[in-house]
């Protein structure tokens, strides 16, 4: 394949968190790419986050002996693999088909925990029977309590064992990126919160529609 073939196709062989953007680009509507791409408002956080992560440099060590290498460590009495953990991702499934089940498996196969979205598309309960490796649960507290009652419940019967709670977004849109419709979240269900028959966005998003826009 020529190289100008393959800048022309999804077929990258990502080496870099900057490939996987590009391969995102590609392959997404633009409403969906910037909803992942962006930050809130002026981007300022994201751009002062990304200056951080920048200067933090690996320190190169030579001659060690190398032989037994490990990255495994402890968090909240869980032992993981790598020092990652899938962060809550709100309507993963939307970025690919069952998106949450995915990344689920791909997690255990690390060796590490995924954490589901209140506002996940795949529900808890879907996600958790997919895996054996316990899956955590990131919730928003709502203004109805009895509903985040609900939530841990259900995240408790599919044997959850860490429970995530956001405080981020005090102010409704707080999170939501900048741009107006085209960096709006997308409009979309959970099935995570579809037990109720109303929306439970805290950010008031629209009323349930279709699915996924990757399944149509
Ligand atoms: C597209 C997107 C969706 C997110 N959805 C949620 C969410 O539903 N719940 C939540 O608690 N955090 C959510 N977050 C925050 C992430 O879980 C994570 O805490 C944040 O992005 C900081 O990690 P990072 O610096 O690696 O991006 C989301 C972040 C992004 C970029």
């Amino acid at each position: 394949m020529t190289q100008n073939k393959r800048d022309h196709s999804l077929n990258l062989a990502p080496a870099s968190i900057d490939d996987y953007r590009e391969l995102a680009r590609r392959k997404l509507p633009r409403q969906l790419f910037d909803y992942i791409d962006g930050g809130a408002f002026g981007e300022s956080t994201l751009a002062a986050n990304r200056d951080d992560l920048h200067r933090i440099q690996f320190r190169q060590r030579v001659l060690r002996d190398v032989s037994t290498r490990s990255l495994s460590t402890t968090v909240l009495g869980e032992e993981l693999a790598l020092p990652v953990i899938l962060a809550p991702v709100g309507f993963g499934g939307m970025f690919a088909r069952r998106a949450e089940v995915q990344a689920a498996k791909a997690a255990e196969h690390a060796g590490i925990p995924f954490c589901e979205s209140t506002l996940s598309i795949c529900g808890l309960e879907e996600v958790a029977a997919a895996v054996k490796r316990p899956v955590w649960f990131q919730l928003y507290v709502m203004k109805d309590r009895s509903y985040a009652e609900d939530l841990m419940a259900r995240a408790q019967a599919v044997g959850c064992t860490t429970l995530v709670l956001t405080v981020g977004p005090p102010v409704g849109r707080s999170t939501l990126p900048r741009r107006t419709k085209r960096r709006q979240r997308p409009d979309c269900a959970s099935e995570t919160v579809a037990s109720r028959r109303r929306s439970l966005h805290p950010h008031q998003v629209g009323p349930r529609r279709s699915p996924s826009a990757v399944d149509r």
